[in-house]
């Protein structure tokens, strides 16, 4: 076995982060060891790097200043949750709806696949902080991996490089370990073959160790798969940290919004991938109701603490959006278009004659010609027949700083104080607009049991109903009843727990047409929510709990939405709910076994009040 001799930066001062990439490099053979500083040169570097390789394309800097176009291969584009594993040691506490496997069973399998797997590739050494650098809600993890794609996007995703190892000095980390499972042949080393553009393995497996603040990756350089501060710490092992350390790791957008009366509140947001929690974040109000602002803190993830003063502060770990740009458009999101117009790292989406990027929905009139994100001539002949310019999960990587809407405390270590959580699925029928709960464990109940259709951004069939907890059931590190229950209990953590409602913007009519607009729109929806929560607006009982009459939300500007309208898209029908009820039985059949008892006598509420109905 070749022997690497190891130079370790003189700043390096973690002894098991030295022990750690000694191992990995011995067992993984690459050609080098690259400790990442985080710099803007290092940055630049490495792009170029990739431009030469022919693993990004650079974008006319002209039309998209510092931006490039990754395009991966055509079977890895999205999180492959089949192949997404939570490794406890007793299987009961990763849960039914995990995947699970023995840790040391895991591991053999990770020592076999990993020999020799980063061969004449280099292994970056990836230093990153999830959340502001001295934060008592941050977290530093380490990633080794052998793709300059994920040291690309983990330099926008977080804060990385050499400040991290500064504040970790000897300290403990989350271990990150991916690969792309791709090892150069003899003809690649010796230059007589080109590198594949987008290197990976058919093989893939996403692992978590929560006892161990581990993650192994193997096989995929997409997303969630690879930029392994996303959902694997952010959310799998930061939940299990959150519920054995007392706060919250959530699948949330975090914003503030400021009433035409300058008081600003803070709510986080659950709804399910791309289901536009991004357009939500960064709304802007239509113009009838444009003395409301809001301000963005962050579009995916939510770390949540309790605050000395008893109320529950949140930060945003990411330091970047990893957004969907299908559908990203002027009219569904100008921020996030202003945010993507620079230094962006686009994957998956078209390629236009001037060296601009497409994809569908950013524009009415698609281009007449492109590249499409596999590389083809593409014309809009082509999406007439079902072949997109740029793949439905196509992405933009873009610093958090471009937001023209962030918040003034994005970045405020303590974090910002939430008054409310909203909970959204993507529902056509059953689950109206908006409805407050009526109390914490209510709340808790009604986010147990979100549902919704399936999007593109896991591998899997789209469209069909899925029980969506929390939206975090692909991203809870343990037993999803015993995250109901440590919901139940962070109740008592704080003074005066926040309001908990649930919305619905995609219900559907009779001939499958969306009742409600949507997108600037929403701020109505929030502003309602907002006199709930200062006790001013006005509601009425429903079976399911609270929600407005049309009176109580302003309609200026929105002539379409009628009183009949308005109605309908928040009917309460009792057929759909006892649909809906037993439903929802299969979650809890499946969860029987640790569902908190609390959670049974809300549904049993709930089943008496429809049948009242
Ligand atoms: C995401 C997701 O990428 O939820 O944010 O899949
Ligand atoms: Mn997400």
């Amino acid at each position: 076995m070749q022997k690497l001799s190891l130079n370790f930066p003189e700043y390096l001062k973690n002894d098991e982060l030295k022990r750690w990439v000694t191992e990995v490099a011995e067992l993984a053979q690459p050609k080098s060891v690259y400790f990442c500083d985080g710099s803007e040169e290092e940055y630049a570097r490495l792009c170029n790097e990739m431009v030469a390789s022919g693993m990004m394309k650079r974008l006319n800097p002209e039309k998209r200043p510092n931006s490039f176009l990754a395009c991966s291969d055509p079977s890895d584009v999205a999180r492959v949750e089949d192949r997404t594993f939570i490794c406890t040691q007793q299987k009961q506490d990763a849960g039914p709806t995990n995947h699970w496997m023995d840790p040391t069973e895991m591991k053999e399998i990770f020592k076999k696949l990993f020999k020799g797997c980063m061969r004449g590739r280099t292994l970056y050494v990836i230093p990153f902080c999830m959340g502001p650098l001295g934060s008592r809600i941050s977290q530093i993890g380490v990633e080794l991996s052998d793709s300059p794609y994920v040291v690309a996007n983990m330099k926008i995703m977080t804060r990385m490089g050499r400040k991290v190892l500064d504040v970790l000095q000897n300290g403990s980390f989350v271990h990150c370990l991916h690969s792309v499972g791709s090892p150069l042949t003899d003809d690649q080393i010796a230059g007589r073959a080109r590198d594949h553009h987008w290197p990976c393995n058919e093989t893939k497996y996403i692992s978590h160790f929560p006892e161990e603040n581990t993650i192994i990756s193997f096989g995929s350089g997409y997303g969630g798969n690879a930029l392994l501060g996303k959902k694997c710490f952010a959310l799998r092992i930061a939940s299990w940290m959150g519920k054995t350390e007392g706060w919250l790791a959530e699948h949330m957008l975090i914003l503030g919004a400021e009433s035409p009366e300058g008081k600003k509140t803070y709510v986080a947001a659950a709804f399910p991938s791309a289901c536009g929690k991004t357009n939500f974040a960064m709304m802007i109000p239509p113009t009838e109701l444009s003395r409301w602002k809001i301000t963005t803190v962050g579009d995916d993830i939510a770390w949540i603490k309790p605050g000395e003063d008893g109320k529950f502060y949140a930060i945003n770990p990411e330091a970047g959006y990893f957004g969907v740009a299908t559908g990203t458009s002027l009219k569904t999101n100008p921020n996030a278009i202003a945010t993507i117009a620079h230094d962006t790292i686009f994957t998956n989406v078209g390629l236009t004659e001037d060296g601009d990027v497409w994809w569908e929905g950013l524009t009415d009139e698609p281009p007449a010609r492109l590249i499409d994100w596999q590389g083809h001539l593409w014309t809009p002949e082509d999406g007439k027949r079902g072949k997109p310019a740029a793949h439905p999960n196509s992405r933009f990587t873009a610093p958090a700083k471009n937001c023209p809407s962030r918040d003034d405390d994005w970045e405020n270590p303590k974090g910002v104080p939430i008054s409310a959580f909203i909970f959204g699925g993507r529902r056509a029928t059953t689950v109206p607009l908006v409805t407050e709960t009526q109390s914490w464990e209510h709340g808790v109940y009604w986010a147990a049991t979100i549902g919704s259709e399936t999007t593109a951004a896991a591998v899997g069939e789209v469209g069909q109903v899925r029980r969506d907890p929390f939206a975090m059931l692909p991203f809870c590190g343990y037993h999803m009843a015993d995250y109901f229950d440590h919901w139940i209990k962070m109740a008592a953590k704080v003074k005066n727990p926040p309001k908990i409602f649930g919305v619905n913007w995609f219900r559907k009519d009779a001939q499958g047409k969306f009742m409600w607009p949507g997108f600037s729109d929403n701020v109505r929806v929030l502003s309602w929510i907002i006199g709930r929560v200062e006790g001013k607006a006005g509601a009425h009982k429903t079976a399911i709990g609270l929600t407005p009459s049309y009176r109580d939300i302003d309609w200026t500007g929105l002539p379409t939405m009628t009183e009949e309208k308005f109605a309908q898209v928040s009917r309460v029908d009792p057929k759909e709910w006892s649909k809906e009820l037993s439903l929802q039985d299969e979650l809890f059949d499946k969860l029987a076994d640790r569902m908190p008892a609390r959670m049974l006598e809300m549904k049993a509420e709930l089943r008496k009040s429809i049948n009242a109905l």
